[in-house]
């Protein structure tokens, strides 16, 4: 008789255990321990008996080579991330949080490429068909090849697509589809785990490219188990406020192409736009001559994006003082803190401090440091920093200033937009014209420059 077993899985590592504890003893997880049945998979002789009876080695030169380049989704921000598009054979998973737009975004890239001739098909297991067609319509997405199921079972999914052989499938989201084989729940540790390894197997042996949906929990990481990103050959992140309408698509893992891109897109009343052109876009609602703002060139993998830093210096009637960052890291926001205190001789004890970026955007690399240094310096003074003025160069503990990476394509974004002077650390490239450039070699020569501080203090 079939044995029925109790283990208790980690959502976060995938790692069983035995009993019910309170800490993962895998990956150190608190309170990820779920219950699951776990019956024994009558399955599992017979999907052996489904491979294939031997794979002997083959030379490497015996080989065809397969036509593995990436066919364009005909939505431009998602062909950049991708890096020109989606490969045959290949699995994507798609995270995002809830109401992000990544239904919006697949139906779009969905109806592209249906509309190019291709055969497309939508397993949504979360709305119903009328819903889809509903969407489609309003994202003029209503195309005759594309092709609709709710359909969560596995088996019935795998049947579907051999049978109307479709070069691209999304599946919206892994998270429901079940194999009742498997006896566990639907979005289960081993059901998630498993549905994907049989989609995966399902793309390589069609040739076709399938895309994922994956709910993302609170903390951002994608629920389930980590084990689904290495299964797969593609994870991306889609990203936003939820009360902004910019998107930030990014690749997190690329088996086919560089993580560095960025997709930009506005969710607007006809669906997603993309944003070709991006670098102005948080600047124009700016205002000038106050104190505490000041625009940071930034790089988001090959494209330059201005981004203005404001920073709120303000008295503290709490014990222990406020330190807030928004689009920006809060650890790293203590460590200028400390810098501008030990190195520049400002200080923020008794003060609130309050810093963000602009529009919804994450600033996640070191070379917008000075920015916001010179952001708190400047509202924490009162000395607003010109309007024309741009700021880029990580900060060492020192004090002194390190060149950011790709200095001479922002300090020429920065021109291109208007902007008539640069503060960057000494050993930053030259080069740039159309923008006077001053150099600086540590924190306090910069605070000089900026207009900060009359002199060195
Ligand atoms: P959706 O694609 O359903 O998000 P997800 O699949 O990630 O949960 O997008 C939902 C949000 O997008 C919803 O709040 C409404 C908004 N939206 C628009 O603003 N315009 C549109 O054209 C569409 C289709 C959605
Ligand atoms: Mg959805």
């Amino acid at each position: 008789m079939a044995r029925i077993r109790t283990v208790y899985r980690c959502t976060e590592c995938g790692a069983a255990n035995p009993q019910w504890v309170g800490r993962c003893p895998s990956c150190e997880a608190w309170n990820s321990l779920v219950e699951e049945v776990e019956s024994p998979r009558p399955s599992a002789a017979g999907e052996l008996a489904g491979f294939p009876a031997a794979d002997r080695p083959v030379r490497i030169t015996d080989l065809d080579g397969l036509d593995g380049s990436p066919r364009p989704t005909g939505i431009g921000e998602l062909d950049r991330v991708l890096g020109g598009g989606l490969v045959p054979g290949s699995v994507t998973l798609l995270g995002g949080e809830p109401g992000i737009g990544k239904s919006t975004l697949l139906l779009e890239a969905l109806a592209n490429q249906a509309r190019g001739g291709a055969r497309a098909l939508y397993i949504s297991a979360e709305e119903s068909k009328q819903q889809v067609r509903n969407r489609a319509e309003r994202l003029d997405a209503l195309v005759p090849n594309l092709w609709l199921t709710t359909d969560t079972v596995l088996p019935n999914i795998v049947a579907a697509i051999g049978e109307l052989t479709p070069e691209l499938v999304v599946v919206d989201s892994i998270q429901t589809i079940v194999d009742p084989e498997l006896g566990s729940a639907p979005g289960s540790v081993v059901q998630v785990r498993e549905c994907t390894h049989r989609l995966v197997r399902e793309a390589k042996q069609r040739g076709i490219a399938i895309l994922l949906v994956g709910h993302v929990t609170k903390d951002g990481a994608l629920a389930g188990p980590r084990v689904l990103e290495h299964v797969v050959d593609t994870v991306l992140s889609f990203e936003g406020e939820r009360h902004h309408a910019l998107r930030l698509l990014r690749a997190v893992k690329h088996r086919f192409g560089s993580t560095n891109e960025l997709g930009l897109f506005e969710m607007t009343d006809a669906g997603l736009v993309g944003l070709p052109d991006p670098s102005g876009l948080f600047l124009a609602d700016r205002r000038d001559g106050i104190a505490g703002s000041v625009v940071v060139p930034t790089v988001e993998g090959q494209r330059p994006l201005l981004v203005e830093v404001q920073a709120l210096v303000a008295p503290s009637p709490l014990a222990v003082p406020r330190r807030s960052a928004q689009g920006f890291d809060q650890g790293r926001l203590s460590l200028l803190l400390a810098v501008l205190e030990q190195r520049a001789g400002l200080s923020f004890a008794g003060t609130d401090v309050y810093v963000s970026a602009v529009g919804g955007v994450r600033l996640a690399e070191p070379g917008s440091d000075l920015a916001v240094c010179l952001a708190l310096a400047s509202s924490l003074t009162g000395h607003a920093v010109a309007a024309d003025v741009v700021a880029c160069g990580e900060i060492g503990l020192g004090g002194e200033l390190r060149q950011a990476a790709q200095t001479p394509r922002r300090l020429a974004e920065a021109a291109r937009l208007g902007f008539k002077h640069a503060i960057v650390p000494a050993s930053a490239t030259n080069g740039v014209t159309g923008i006077h450039v001053e150099r600086a070699r540590t924190l306090s020569e910069a605070l000089v420059l900026a207009g900060i501080y009359r002199s060195r203090p």
